[in-house]
């Protein structure tokens, strides 16, 4: 094996945390020591530490018991460089100078960073700007482009799953329409997959642009059939067909203004059209948290333990994806600014409808 193209190199998670973050890192660290000794430099709260210069060498025994571990041991944070040109009093520079200059203080060969679209999206930027960057594809939302998953998805999968099996008790007991309410801003993985796993009677995601009626119909043709209950999944993202006639504007700021989250709106439109008390619930970070699934676990291992090969090759420039079961290296520009929404020939999705369930169109 030749000598490694990067000796030094800084790692750092950003953007919203979500389960098997500590399981890369340490698949990427322990890699990188162990086969090629390289040093690692842990950078806190994502790009705001790497603004702030807020980094240090961090010993292999950093790496051991965080496996299994939810969060993140190095912090994250929203800061997205580009969009701030707050000027540091004391440097003069702005933050993308100040992490050029951090780059080359810390002695930095290339970066790791590992986030979802926001981060490598970023993580091109920073490319453009001269530096050596390699991206893992981390997001309970399953939104990023040209990887078939990103880890943290199947952990938030199980999760919501699991609430909707809990929730089909009182449903039942009750008669009762339980609307769950999962994330997802923009594409509907999440709902789509927690709603099939968990039997939703109906499901709505950002794609499908909802009918109030269709919805009342079928859950009225779900009566007649004697079934007195039933399960809506609502995506964060969700919207009604009007409101998929709004430009983006008009849209954001409406929703900006809701003083509730979708599924309150869409539990009392259905009430008024059903007749059906309805309850809600809204899982939000709960989502986000705790043990990642072994699949995760073992993903997120397998992303990490290919960015340490890719640093001590030094194809830089690129996120690890996994396409057809094949780890490999993709052009960040394919997926910056990018989202993967749910096609709408998209086998679950299809799948779901030959089940029955209601996508509200
Ligand atoms: O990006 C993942 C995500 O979980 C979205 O689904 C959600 O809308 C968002 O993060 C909210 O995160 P925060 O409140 O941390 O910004």
């Amino acid at each position: 094996m030749g000598e490694p193209v990067v000796k030094t190199f800084g790692i750092l998670t950003s953007g919203g945390d979500a389960p098997g973050l500590n399981a890369a890192i340490r698949g990427v660290a322990r890699t990188a020591i162990t086969q090629y000794g390289m040093k690692v430099i842990g950078i806190e709260e994502g790009y705001r530490g790497l603004i702030q210069g807020k980094g240090k060498e961090l010993a292999p025994e950093s790496f051991s018991g965080i496996l299994t571990r939810g969060g993140t041991i190095l912090g994250t944070s929203r800061e997205k460089p580009f969009k701030n040109d707050e000027i540091n009093p004391d440097t003069g520079l702005t933050p993308v100078q100040q992490i050029k200059e951090n780059y080359k203080k810390w002695g930095l060969d290339a970066l790791v960073v590992i986030g979802g679209n926001g981060t490598n999206t970023t993580g091109y930027l920073l490319a453009q700007e001269g530096l050596n960057i390699i991206g893992l594809p981390k997001t309970i939302d399953n939104d990023l482009e040209c990887t078939d998953v990103s880890f943290g998805f199947h952990t938030a999968v199980s999760v919501a799953t699991e609430a909707i099996d809990r929730l089909h008790s009182t449903a039942h007991s009750h008669n009762r329409i339980m609307i769950i309410e999962v994330m997802g801003h923009k594409a509907g993985w999440l709902g789509l997959y927690a709603g099939i796993a968990g039997g939703g009677d109906v499901v709505l995601i950002p794609e499908i642009p909802y009918h109030i009626d269709s919805i009342a119909t079928h859950l009225k043709e779900r009566q007649a059939e004697g079934k007195n209950f039933s399960i809506v999944v609502v995506a964060e993202g969700a919207l009604s067909e009007e409101e998929s006639f709004m430009d983006k504007k008009t849209f954001k700021q409406q929703r900006k203004e809701m003083p509730y989250s979708i599924a309150y709106r869409v539990a009392r439109e259905l009430e008024e059209a059903t007749g059906l008390e309805s309850r809600v619930t809204v899982l939000g970070y709960l989502q986000r948290g705790g043990t990642p699934t072994p699949y995760d676990r073992v993903l997120a291992t397998q992303f990490g333990v290919a960015a340490a090969h890719m640093l001590s090759r030094g194809e830089f420039g690129k996120m690890v994806t996994l396409v057809n079961g094949k780890l490999e290296g993709v052009p960040l520009e394919k997926i910056a600014g990018k989202t993967k929404r749910v096609p709408l020939d998209h086998p679950t999705l299809v799948c779901g409808r030959e089940v029955g369930t209601c996508f509200g169109d």
